[in-house]
């Protein structure tokens, strides 16, 4: 049974495009009515949230979307500047090595620093007090929506690397704090999302293996999104077939009208061979989110697409 709320964490990732900030937005915004108190951690410095639900941006510092819902808007240079002024204490020391065009690439490209103390940012999230609160805690969920797979699974990989370049050490030491909770089954998650097409499918299943391989993360399930209905369940379908071959007969409209069903018959047999391709590549429980009609506003799909996830709830 999947329970995507019991976890303090959920990460949710897949392909550039499949959906990942809708089922990001729509998991938040479930945690919170669930009375949850949520923040969905954007990366790379987007603002995804604050245009889905009408708002301005968030920014680093975070801010309300709904009530007990809010996004922070991570940008890996905000999170590494705040990080290294704690630690080093002395922005100075900020300056020295990230206002030096030598020294910053090295630790980014290669090190990979930026991306462990963005993640490193988002575990923050979930150890942040808030004596206020019965739990004692600022956030009981933080929603993940994580950038696109590769730099996903770079993302996930670079406390393990970390450790293995540093050894020892303050760096050594926080990245093994971040790997502990990253891989804590208990606490933190990963969901997928996909689109039931060829190029996310493969993508969905090597990033799976990948995680499998590299960084023993909890993997839920998988959101396959966009997912076209099926036009005619049992006995429709056999009634379809029926007037298909009359329509066959009498031209015109009757035979236009049987051309786009077919196609609406053929689409979805394409998304429900991708569907089986995916389970069995992935082997992970899927959940079928429909494709919602074009021309709603961004949060208008977000109920529909909750209901789809309450089983995983
Ligand atoms: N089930 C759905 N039905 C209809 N439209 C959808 C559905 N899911 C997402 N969309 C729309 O598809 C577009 C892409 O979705 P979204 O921005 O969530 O993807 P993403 O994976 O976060 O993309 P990016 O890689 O750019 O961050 C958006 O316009 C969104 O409103
Ligand atoms: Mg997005």
């Amino acid at each position: 049974m999947i329970s995507l709320l019991s976890h303090r964490v959920v990460f949710v990732g897949g392909k550039g495009g499949v959906g990942r900030s809708t089922i990001s937005a729509a998991l938040g915004l479930a945690a919170s009515r669930r009375g949850l108190r949520t923040v969905i951690a954007e990366m790379n410095g987007s603002e995804t949230m604050a245009d889905i639900f009408g708002r301005g941006p968030v920014g680093y510092a975070g801010g309300e979307l709904r009530p007990g819902l809010h996004a922070v808007s991570i940008t890996p240079s905000a999170a590494v500047e705040e990080y290294l002024v704690r630690q080093l204490k002395f922005r100075v020391l900020y300056n020295l090595v990230f206002g030096n065009r030598f020294i910053e690439p090295f630790m980014n490209a290669v090190l990979g620093l930026s991306d462990l103390i963005s993640v490193g940012k988002v575990m923050d999230l979930e150890w942040m007090v808030d004596a206020t609160r019965p739990s004692g805690l600022a956030w009981d969920l933080v929603v993940v929506d994580a950038p696109a797979t590769g730099h996903s699974l770079s993302m996930l990989r670079t406390p393990r690397t970390m450790m293995d370049i540093t050894r020892v050490g303050p760096l050594y030491q926080n990245a093994r704090l971040i790997r502990d909770l990253l891989e804590d089954h208990r606490r933190t998650c990963f969901l997928g999302v996909s689109l039931a097409e060829e190029m996310p499918v493969q993508e969905m299943s090597e990033m799976v293996a990948r995680l499998r391989a590299e960084v023993p993360i909890e993997l839920t399930g998988i959101v396959v999104n966009g997912v076209r209905p099926r036009p005619f369940d049992g006995d429709e379908l056999a009634a379809f077939r029926a007037f298909e071959r009359w329509a066959a007969r009498h031209h015109g409209p009757a035979e236009d009208a049987a051309r786009t069903a077919r196609r609406m018959v053929h689409r979805r047999a394409r998304h429900e061979a991708q569907i089986r391709q995916l389970a069995a590549t992935a082997d992970l429980p899927l959940v079928e989110v429909p494709l919602l009609p074009h021309g709603r506003r961004a949060e208008d799909l977000l109920d529909p697409i909750a209901l789809r996830l309450e089983p995983w709830l």
